[in-house]
């Protein structure tokens, strides 16, 4: 096989067979395929899209490319939740004790934070002493015991991937439905979960801000996985806005802690008793979502979830008295109003925005080796559809030393307040199984 007429087959708009993809994918890995050649095919996929089955066996392809965790030792069927990218995005906290309360399972690999979104682990690491650096063996021995764990990024997870995710991102080709599902996907097929739960957001803050170009993509997604024997659903959310009230990694905690409790913001309870409505019916603990729902509002009504969220700590390592004493979590020195320049509702917030000035207050990493700062957040005050005084605060920066002032700004300037009434955001959008 020579790979200029690969590059040709799919520039005609010819479909690739399994071999084929193998091979490039192989070759690419390899270095035998230099980087030049790559960029063509990418860029004929970018116009001539992929078959179903071309998607499937491109992600099989980089599921091969590194190493596969094993999770068979795990009794039961193992469901994993995945997010295409949110601020303030608490789920994982909350999902993770709350679904192992109903005893679904959940074996998480999960990573940090870069730019405007926070990560899972940074999060878990704002809890004194959590560890994620546990080895294989004993990440299945606490899903075992205690139906949830969350173990770090294993370096050579789907390097083919990330060797072509760089390279798109310097040649114009991210943005391309089948290679972004390939990508997303291939990389939670090498965690090893039998089945998945997708939460793809749409809207100004995503990294789909068009409601059909989301669908296009979770309908991508899971075709792919229920494709190779993984069962896969999505539901399409709303991040016109940021979710929940906090941004920042000790506050997210706390929201975690609230929401577990019964008390989170509507937005951030609403949709995790969604997702794990479909982790329940996935991991058959429930026979449809209402059946799953009534399960997780028990376990939250009877303190069940947050029992599990002490145990989860604990067993990482972690201080679980946090869970009763929030107060305890890292606290920044200061907590600044951020206040309205004139009254109205507020009509839109460039949920993006809020994300890179929590990042500007040190809550989120610029490049891969910043050090952040775990206390420190940005707590929103007023949501879409509020109504707000000039010079009540729209939102509460707790900060350190870094970043107030182009905090500030940013927050100022991505709220649009307006003088005609405004309706919330719808939540979820769809369901696509
Ligand atoms: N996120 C990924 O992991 N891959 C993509 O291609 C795009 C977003
Ligand atoms: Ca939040």
């Amino acid at each position: 096989m020579r790979m200029v007429d690969l590059i040709e087959k799919k520039r005609n708009g010819l479909a690739h067979t399994k071999e084929e993809i193998d091979f490039i994918i192989n070759g690419y890995s390899t270095g035998t395929i230099p980087d030049y050649q790559v960029s063509a095919w990418a860029m004929a996929i970018y116009f001539q899209g992929m078959t179903q089955d071309e998607r499937a066996n491109l992600t099989e392809a980089m599921v091969h490319s590194g190493d596969t965790i094993d999770l068979s030792a795990i009794e039961g069927i193992k469901v994993d939740k995945h997010s295409t990218g949110g601020v303030g995005d608490t789920t994982t906290l909350i999902l993770a004790p709350l679904v192992a309360a109903i005893g679904v399972p959940v074996a998480k690999m999960s990573g940090r934070g870069l730019g405007h979104t926070g990560g899972t682990i940074d999060k878990l690491e704002a809890i004194p002493g959590f560890s994620v650096e546990i080895t294989n063996d004993t990440f299945i021995d606490l899903v075992n015991r205690n139906k949830a764990a969350v173990i770090g990024q294993t370096q050579n997870l789907t390097p083919a991937d990330k060797k072509l995710y760089g390279l798109r991102d310097v040649t114009a080709t991210v943005n391309s439905i089948p290679l972004i599902a390939s990508s997303i996907m291939s990389k939670k097929l090498a965690a090893g979960a039998d089945a998945i739960v997708l939460d793809v957001k749409t809207g100004a803050g995503a990294f789909m801000k068009e409601l059909d170009d989301s669908k296009e993509l979770a309908r991508a997604m899971v075709d792919i996985g229920n494709n190779l024997g993984r069962r896969t659903s999505a539901i399409i959310s709303d991040m016109s806005q940021p979710l929940g009230r906090m941004i920042g990694n000790a506050l997210e905690v706390k929201e975690a802690i609230d929401t577990l409790n019964g008390r989170g913001p509507e937005d951030l309870t609403e949709l995790c008793l969604q997702l794990g409505s479909h982790m329940a019916v996935l991991a058959e603990k429930a026979a449809t979502l209402d059946e799953g729902r009534k399960l997780l509002e028990e376990a939250i009504q009877s303190g069940k979830a947050l029992e599990q969220f002490k145990v989860f700590i604990e067993a990482q390592n972690g201080d679980a008295s946090v869970v009763d004493h929030p107060e305890t979590l890292p606290t920044a020195s200061n907590k600044i109003d951020v206040k309205a320049t004139k009254s109205g509702y507020v009509a839109s917030i460039v949920a993006d925005q809020i994300g890179t000035a929590a990042m500007l207050l040190g809550a989120g990493r610029q490049t891969t080796d910043s050090v952040i700062d775990l206390a420190v957040g940005i707590e929103l005050t007023k949501k879409i559809g509020d109504y707000v005084e000039a010079g009540e605060p729209i939102a509460i920066l707790h900060a350190n030393e870094a970043g107030v002032e182009e905090a500030t700004k940013k927050i100022l300037d991505s709220y649009e307040i307006t003088d005609e009434k405004v309706k919330e955001p719808t939540l979820i959008y769809d369901i696509i199984q």
